[in-house]
């Protein structure tokens, strides 16, 4: 059994920690069952399922975080909820209602309080829902029954370095995802389609890969597990691409730019246009927002060197320390992202 008084709560990376309980909810006969509570890390699932053979399988992540009050707060979970839905769309699963996700998010982080790291210790709990095809289909077609499961771990910075600059590189011989294929969405085969890419940066001492948009490679498109951004003459910059996933990180850094008097541009960001760039970060709901030191693209040797004193610059940094407040209830929420757990 789990035990919350072993964990080192400034120091647990981002791996898995066993907590006390997930929640789940089975799709059956064009309807979703109510959900339930489960002391079980295994899925009892048959061998011909379509999660198995095609790939129909798509997850979501967001966090928990305790605040200085004592409160849970949950961020934007409704964003999640409808992203689910719409990568269910995506790969033709069963969308879960937004309701019944809500409700299974607070039911879960509620089930398993103790697993919350406390305020201070820069760690959260972190959310995974995923929903997989169960039913027995050799041919390629969707399954008619899935199952829907939220577990939740503690997690603390997803990069190593935390938000201390990082290297990333472009390696122009893989895509994560086609140009009109499955990138838009979090299914995971996106991820699997990353692995080469990831190892080979993580043996070469990046932090993670940046894509290139896999029709042109012309434009940025975003890194392995995380959105891009830059800031170029005091405007956040960030690419706009039918290939990436649409960040809810990214969306409220946005929000929060503009909040700052900061001006914000979505649009294609042309590769050699990083020579340009003060500040680039990559972001996330596990990356947050990490500032990028370099950029090398491996294949032509080119090295774009962002911060050079290795420092995060003045706007990404307002940025993350504003975002942070946001999530541990330091700032007032005026945007209504927060949850909070009652
Ligand atoms: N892009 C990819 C490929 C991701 O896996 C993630 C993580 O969820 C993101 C971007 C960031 O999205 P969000 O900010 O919603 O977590
Ligand atoms: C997230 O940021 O929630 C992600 O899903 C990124 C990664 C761990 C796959």
């Amino acid at each position: 059994m789990a035990n919350e008084a072993n964990i080192d709560w400034t120091n647990i990376g981002f791996g898995y920690i066993p907590t006390d309980y997930n929640i789940r909810a089975t799709y059956k006969d064009g309807k979703w069952s109510e959900p339930v509570i489960s002391d079980s890390e295994y899925v009892n699932i048959h061998m011909a399922a379509t999660c198995l053979h095609y790939g129909q399988e798509i997850f979501e992540g967001l966090k928990a975080f305790r605040g200085k009050d004592g409160k849970i707060r949950i961020f934007r979970l409704e964003e999640n909820a409808k992203r689910i839905r719409r990568s269910a769309d995506g790969i033709m699963m069963a969308p879960v209602p937004e309701e019944l996700f809500r409700k299974m998010v607070i039911e879960v982080v509620k089930r398993n309080e103790r697993f919350i790291p406390p305020y201070g210790s820069g760690s959260s709990l972190y959310i995974r829902p995923i929903e997989i095809g169960m039913s027995a289909q050799v041919g390629v077609k969707p399954a008619n029954e899935y199952e829907f499961i939220i577990f939740v771990t503690p997690v603390g910075a997803y990069f190593k370095n935390g938000f201390k600059p990082s290297k990333v590189a472009i390696y122009r011989g893989y895509d994560r995802a086609a140009p009109l294929g499955t990138g838009r969405w979090k299914v995971g085969g996106n991820y699997a389609a990353s692995l080469t890419a990831g190892d080979k940066a993580h043996q070469g001492g990046y932090a993670a890969v940046l894509y290139l948009d896999p029709k042109e490679k012309k434009y940025i498109d975003e890194c392995g597990p995380a959105n891009f951004f830059a800031v170029k003459d005091g405007v956040y910059i960030t690419p706009k691409s039918e290939s990436i996933l649409p960040s809810i990180t990214n969306m409220s850094l946005q929000q929060i730019a503009a909040d700052l008097g900061i001006k914000v541009e979505c649009r294609p960001i042309p590769l050699e246009e990083l020579d340009e760039v003060q500040e680039a970060a990559e972001c996330g709901t596990a990356a947050v927002a990490a500032p990028i030191s370099e950029i090398h693209d491996i294949d032509t040797g080119k090295k774009y060197i962002i911060a050079p004193d290795n420092q995060p610059g003045p706007v990404t940094t307002a940025l993350y320390n504003r975002l942070r407040a946001i999530q541990l209830g330091d700032v007032e929420d005026t945007h209504n992202w927060v949850t909070i757990v009652e």
